[in-house]
């Protein structure tokens, strides 16, 4: 076959997004949130978002398909993020999905949403070194992965142990009054900010628990420091310095991902690192990675911001490495999996 074309679906949270991939190129890219119907109840609130998906999904796909330049019967295949993410809203994309799938005859790969924010990369940057490392760090995962085939085999390396580095920021934002999501606006306010202002720890770096936990991570000692100072302050009739605040939080949590990610590729031997997920559009945590990156010898693989946010290009991309790899499409009745393990890239 030459190269497969494959039509991406994604609606795993408050997103409805379609897209096609052919090989390595991007096609077409459309993204229809639900992001500010959600603003005022300070999180997504899933029976919203499932209702939006099921309004957006047509427009999504049709113009996904027009600005292609295609037709539906044009397409090898079709992928959809079976999993994780919100049930309803997953049922949504799945059905349609399995819809169109039926009404072309086309096989159809129900993927892990999470595997496809790394897959992604390689529209930008081409095919997956054989063996590599990769870094995700999204809303729901900030997890470490042995990549040995995108298609196939995906092994954790570490992973948090509590909340995620996306669920931090979000978190913190929302004690400083930032509306929903927060970790965008933590990000702006840290660039005016010093980063060493005030002192934040740095979860499973050092001691016993460190060394018990090289490669995963930790991030509610941080949200709970960060809470108990500004608390302090506030207490104490004092103003809080917004901008210091999100910049010795981002800094800290940047510092661990960056460190743990390139002790994760020494111990692999991998001289690429791979990043995706929602978090990495964090710019505090893109300046670290790539300095890390160049004093360690290590290639940092980063997508583009429109890339790292969810969309349904990583689903086509990663149908595309599905087909490519002769991997057997799911049933036609395959399930949803809202709790879908890493280990499993597709049903
Ligand atoms: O991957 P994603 O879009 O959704 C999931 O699959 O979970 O990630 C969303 C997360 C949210 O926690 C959001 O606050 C965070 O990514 N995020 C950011 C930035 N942009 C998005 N966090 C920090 N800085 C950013 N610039
Ligand atoms: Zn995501």
């Amino acid at each position: 076959m030459s190269e497969p074309i494959v039509l991406g679906i994604e609606s795993t949270c408050d997103e409805t997004a379609a897209a096609i991939v052919q090989g390595r190129t991007l096609l077409s890219n459309v993204v229809a949130s639900s992001m500010e119907e959600h603003a005022r109840y300070g999180g997504v609130i899933p029976e919203i978002a499932s209702r939006a998906h099921a309004e957006a999904f047509v427009p999504c796909v049709s113009k996904a398909l027009a600005d292609a330049g295609l037709e539906l019967s044009d397409v090898d295949a079709i992928a959809v993020s079976a999993g994780p993410g919100l049930a309803g809203c997953l049922a949504v994309g799945v059905s349609g999905a399995k819809a169109l799938a039926w009404s072309a005859n086309k096989p159809i790969y129900g993927i892990n949403h999470v595997i496809g924010h790394i897959a992604v990369t390689q529209l930008q940057f081409g095919p997956f070194p054989d063996d590599t490392l990769a870094l995700i760090v999204s809303g729901g995962h900030t997890s470490l992965l042995h990549v040995e085939d995108v298609a196939r085999r995906i092994d954790v390396v570490g992973t948090t142990l509590d909340d995620a580095a996306g669920e931090c920021f979000d978190k913190v934002a929302r004690l400083l009054g930032f509306p929903y999501p927060g970790g965008p606006h933590i990000d702006r306010h840290a660039q005016q900010g010093d980063p060493h202002a005030i002192k934040v720890p740095q979860g499973l770096t050092q001691g016993q628990a460190g060394a018990r936990h090289p490669y995963d991570f930790s991030f509610s000692g941080v949200k709970t420091a960060v809470a108990r100072w500004v608390e302090g302050e506030q207490a104490a009739g004092r103003e809080i310095p917004v901008d210091d605040v999100c910049a010795s939080l981002a800094d800290s949590v940047a510092t661990v991902l960056a460190r743990k990610a390139m002790r994760g590729c020494r111990q692999y031997d991998s001289k690429t690192l791979i990043v995706g997920g929602g978090f990495s559009a964090n710019s505090q945590l893109r300046a670290k990675l790539l300095e890390f990156g160049r004093s360690n010898g290590i290639e940092v693989r980063i997508p583009e911001l429109k890339l790292c946010t969810d969309n349904g290009a990583m689903v086509a991309m990663l149908g595309v490495n599905l087909v490519e790899a002769g991997v057997r499409p799911s049933a036609p009745d395959f399930p949803i999996d809202s709790a879908m393990p890493l280990t499993r890239v597709s049903m």
